[in-house]
């Protein structure tokens, strides 16, 4: 669904993610860790177009979209929720969804969407009315997910949704994206806590100073000594 080759990418004289290749096929769970500051975000950045692209191809679904504005490349169903949460703090938990509709809603499917997120976020069906600035940090989280699913995504690119959660929430957090999964969408999550995810991660990425340095699925990669060290807190550091 996804092949990303040879990507660089990054800000002004400072190149950060220095030729990247990944593929996630459809269905997939894929996610990618790695040290804070390494590139995650702008890798997903890159691909999503946000951040232009210094050299190599992005294809999602077959189609070179490299240098495509990023609101055709949400059109075509790749969607990227951002690092924090990015919500409108005085709009209600409702019109917060229907914005995240925006992009793609063309009359006709945007209420059967909602319905089917609040089947999935509940806690923001009881506080639709309720502004997202009143949401503890928790539901925040919920509903920016909530909000990127209203564009109906193919490829949910997630960046760090534990960040800044208590563990209870955290594991909320991931039983939701869970659901996501479940229901057909593909996704590529970013996570600096191997932990959190190696119950429901297919297949992980390792990206160290701007490129990948281990791929493989869960077991393939804890297997390799450094990273239980690193990103488990097993035996070492
Ligand atoms: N908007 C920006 N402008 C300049 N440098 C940035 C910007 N965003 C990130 N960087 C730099 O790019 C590097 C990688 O950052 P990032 O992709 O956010 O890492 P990660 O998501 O892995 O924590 C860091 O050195 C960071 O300081
Ligand atoms: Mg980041």
């Amino acid at each position: 669904m996804l092949e990303v080759r040879g990507l660089r990418s990054g800000y002004g004289a400072s190149t950060v993610i220095d030729g990247i290749d990944l593929d996630v096929a459809e269905g997939e769970f894929v996610v990618i860790i790695g040290p804070n500051g390494h590139g995650k975000t702008t890798l997903l950045k890159a691909i999503s177009g946000l951040l232009p692209a210094r050299s190599g191809t992005v294809r999602f679904k077959g189609e070179d979209i490299t240098g495509q504005r990023t609101e055709s490349i949400v059109g075509k169903g790749l969607v990227q929720i951002p690092q924090g949460d990015l919500l409108f703090p005085d709009m209600s938990v409702q019109e917060n969804l229907l914005l995240g509709a925006f992009t793609r809603g063309r009359g006709g499917g945007r209420s059967e969407r909602l319905a089917e997120v609040y089947e999935i976020f509940p806690r923001l069906a009881e506080r639709s009315g309720q502004r997202a600035r009143t949401l503890s940090g928790g539901e925040r989280r919920m509903l920016a997910l909530g909000r990127g699913l209203m564009t109906r995504a193919d490829l949910l690119m997630i960046d760090e949704p534990s960040l800044g959660l208590a563990p209870v929430l955290v594991d909320e957090v991931y039983e939701r994206i869970g659901r996501i999964a479940q229901s057909g969408v593909t996704v590529l999550l970013v996570e600096e806590n191997f932990a959190h995810v190696r119950e429901v991660a297919d297949r992980v990425v390792l990206v160290e100073n701007g490129s990948v340095v281990l791929a493989g699925s869960v077991a393939e990669v804890l297997e390799d000594p450094a990273v239980t060290a690193t990103y488990l807190g097993v035996g070492g550091e």
